[in-house]
């Protein structure tokens, strides 16, 4: 290899090294736009009617909204009250505003996608929640079960589920709309979006609870997403997956960079010897 070429791929270990080093939440971006669910409404629009281009503007105003705010709700009624469509969007409480506003950009698009030509749409992604309408769903309470997802029973392991049951009351009794707890290894998290009120987000989330304790029984983890509330608990075991494959994939891609650091540190210090037996060889003669 050429001196050039060493220098080359000595940069371009460096320019990884640092990358994967210093900037670890570009492997957590892939994992808030997992899509979780979606539905759509079964009514069509007309193409190019007022309806499209009211329904155009209102998931302009989420995605622009989400740059300052975790929730929000819009209304775009035009010229006819018969066109108005409303739509809101919730960030999982604990994203950073960059992050919710590229998750809800993502949820658009792939509702968008999912749902073309149909009145309504609702998606879910890890991150973030979108849904827009022209029937009324702002600020009414919706428990019906949207997704239900149980891991793998872990059999009957009483201190797991002990901890489970703890965590999952605490949610219970958390105030506020974004709940997170822990305890033995267990994690929770609970949500409503933001149009409900706070005795209808205790509601709802009480349902959620209690059909994720009763559905998923001994499971390693368990999501129940409702209309407008989630609660979600993982024990911590192999298969919480977008969370398993986010950390080991950066904690793999972390080791590797130091490894690549390292080499990268041993190629620097042979060119430097390299370099010091050239002059001194020159001094000496
Ligand atoms: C929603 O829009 C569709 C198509 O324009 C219309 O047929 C339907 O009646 C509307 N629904 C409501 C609740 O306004
Ligand atoms: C919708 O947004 C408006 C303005 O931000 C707010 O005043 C209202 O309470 C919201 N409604 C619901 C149901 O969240």
């Amino acid at each position: 290899m050429t001196k050039r070429g060493i220098a080359r791929t000595f940069f371009t270990m460096c320019v990884f090294f640092c990358e994967t080093l210093f900037f670890p939440r570009f492997s957590e971006c892939s994992s808030t736009s997992v899509l979780l669910f979606s539905g759509c409404a079964q009514q069509r629009y007309t193409p190019n009617s007022p309806y499209e281009s009211n329904l155009d503007s209102l998931l302009t105003s989420l995605v622009n909204s989400a740059t300052y705010s975790s929730y929000n709700n819009f209304t775009v009624v035009g010229s006819t009250q018969q066109d108005a469509v409303s739509g809101l969007y919730q960030c999982r409480g604990d994203l950073a505003m960059p992050d919710c506003a590229a998750c809800v950009a993502r949820a658009v698009t792939r509702a968008g996608d999912i749902c073309r030509g149909l009145c309504g749409g609702a998606v879910q992604l890890d991150g973030c929640f979108v849904k827009y309408d022209n029937m009324t769903f702002l600020g009414v309470e919706d428990k019906t079960v949207v997704l239900k997802k149980c891991g793998p029973s872990v059999g009957y392991n009483p201190d797991a589920m002990g901890s489970r049951d703890a965590v999952l009351a605490g949610l219970a009794a958390a105030g506020g709309n974004f709940r997170v707890g822990g305890s033995g290894g267990v994690r929770g998290m609970a949500q409503c979006t933001g149009d409900l009120s706070y005795g209808e987000c205790q509601d709802c989330l009480a349902e959620a609870i209690s059909r994720l304790k009763g559905d998923c029984g001994t499971a390693d983890y368990g999501d129940m997403f409702l209309g407008k509330c989630y609660a979600r608990y993982s024990t911590g075991g192999a298969h919480d997956e977008s969370k398993a494959h986010g950390e080991s994939g950066h904690g793999g891609v972390k080791t590797f960079a130091i490894i690549i650091g390292s080499l990268a540190g041993v190629a620097i210090l042979i060119i430097f010897l390299a370099f010091m037996t050239k002059i001194c060889g020159r001094q000496g003669k």
